[in-house]
């Protein structure tokens, strides 16, 4: 699975967001270190701060399943009727959710670069300095 292929993924489950408030649709693609797809789509409420992010759905649906090897994720973000190709970065909280799960040295975040391609970064510049279960032994 190349990235192009794993940001279509992301644009599949962006079909699915659910966001009467924001209007702004997030998908993402979740590959295991198996070779297996979770996805995800942002969940808003009426209360806000209960909304849950694309990225953290996909981990959360992930982990449910016993999933614990990741290799990285698809994300696509844009207004409701404006086609996901520029990037959008995971928010901070889901960046936190990552470290829970991931090696910052190797996990890849996969963007659309806005020319038709894909940019990758790694975990480790998303959250330099970062806090993870290590800091915990
Ligand atoms: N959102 C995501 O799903 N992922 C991100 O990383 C950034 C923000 C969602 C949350 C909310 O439903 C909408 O985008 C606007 O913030």
């Amino acid at each position: 699975m190349n990235n192009m292929e794993l940001l279509k993924e992301a644009k599949l489950a962006r079909e699915r967001a659910y966001t009467p408030y924001s209007h702004f649709k997030v998908g993402a693609a979740l590959l295991t270190k198996s070779g297996k797809i979770y996805h995800g789509c942002n969940i808003e409420n009426a209360a806000f701060t209960p909304t849950n992010c694309g990225e953290r759905t996909a981990f959360f649906r992930a982990v449910y399943e016993g999933e614990r090897d990741f290799d990285r994720i698809a994300v696509v973000g844009a207004p409701e009727g404006v086609e996901a190709d520029i990037p959008t970065a995971p928010c901070g909280v889901c960046r936190q959710v990552m470290m829970e799960f991931c090696d910052p040295e190797t996990f890849v975040i996969v963007m659309p670069d806005g020319k038709g391609g894909a940019l990758e970064v790694l975990l480790k510049e998303l959250v330099p300095y970062g806090f993870g279960p290590d800091n915990l032994k």
